[in-house]
């Protein structure tokens, strides 16, 4: 893949993937050959980040809009007059665990998961609130030969039963959470998808399971699949596959949910922290 950028720059991070990218003001209209060169990086770098772009809802939507089309966010009321964008918020004095603090890749459970998500900085504490990434694509590559041949015909169970289904940890908490979560049995649906999933963009292969929305595989006991997954999710979240990304306010950032997995990490009782998301809708993983 060729990194000839026109209208862009682009500084990997040290970490092994996830870039910066500058060179572009988000709040304008962008032209076709930006919205090439962010492609390109998004399909290079797997997590990039726009540091100084201060953006309205709307301009957020419309920089949304110039790269796909919104994916569909259950389970969370969206902000009003802005049905296509969650806010991302914990107060300081919340106790309520901070949304998003396990590792998945957003709304795998669905039959076409979204390609991308956008998360945009407003307040950001001073300590804590990083959003930690691990690059499943790469965790995959340096599997041998031995267990590639035994996960390529596997396939993942998928549901959104576990945070959100009528016994899951937000219909179980106890403490008051800003954010209005939707729990109830429609979050116990299951999806199958291939556990080795190829990248429609980059022909990849990437692990496509995570703890908070995998329940199983099909064909095996609870016991086995439970074994072989944990496994893997070890595997994945070396440090060797992580990048850690620290905040500011009005930072854009833009993770590949087909190649990645995310989890948010707290740290930051005591301090307001508020985002805005949105998501790019992607295809049914193959
Ligand atoms: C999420 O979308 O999972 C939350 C990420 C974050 O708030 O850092």
């Amino acid at each position: 893949m060729g990194t000839a950028y026109q209208q862009i720059s682009v500084t990997a991070q040290p970490s092994g993937f996830g870039a910066a990218v500058t060179g572009v003001e988000l709040a304008q209209p962008l032209s076709r050959s930006q919205v090439q060169d962010i492609e390109q990086a998004f399909a290079r770098h797997k997590v990039i980040c726009f540091p100084d772009q201060p953006l309205t809802h709307d301009q957020l939507e419309a920089f949304t809009l110039a790269l796909g089309t919104f994916g569909h966010d259950p389970f969370i009321v969206p902000m009003t007059d802005h049905p296509h964008i969650l806010e991302l918020r914990r107060e300081p004095d919340e106790k309520a665990r901070n949304f998003g603090a396990g590792w998945h890749s957003d709304w795998s459970f669905q039959e076409q998961p979204p390609a991308a998500t956008i998360l945009h900085s407003k307040i950001v504490p001073p300590v804590g609130g990083d959003t930690i990434y691990a690059d499943t694509q790469r965790a995959y590559a340096e599997l041998s030969n031995v267990m590639k041949a035994v996960l390529a015909p596997l396939r993942a169970i998928h549901s959104a039963a576990l945070p959100y289904g009528s016994k899951g940890v937000f219909a179980s908490e106890t403490e008051a959470r800003t954010m209005k979560i939707i729990t109830g049995v429609a979050a116990e649906k299951t999806h199958v998808h291939p556990l080795v999933r190829t990248h429609p963009v980059t022909d990849e292969k990437c692990l496509f399971i995570s703890p908070t929305y995998t329940v199983g595989i099909q064909g095996m006991t609870n016991g086995e699949s439970q074994a072989l997954l944990s496994y893997l999710y070890q595997h994945m979240t070396r440090d060797t596959f992580i990048y850690r990304h620290k905040w500011q306010s009005n930072m854009l950032i833009m993770w590949d949910n087909r190649c990645t997995l995310h989890y948010a990490d707290g740290g930051y009782d005591g301090h307001l922290r508020v985002m805005h998301r949105t998501t790019i809708a992607g295809t049914m993983p193959v």
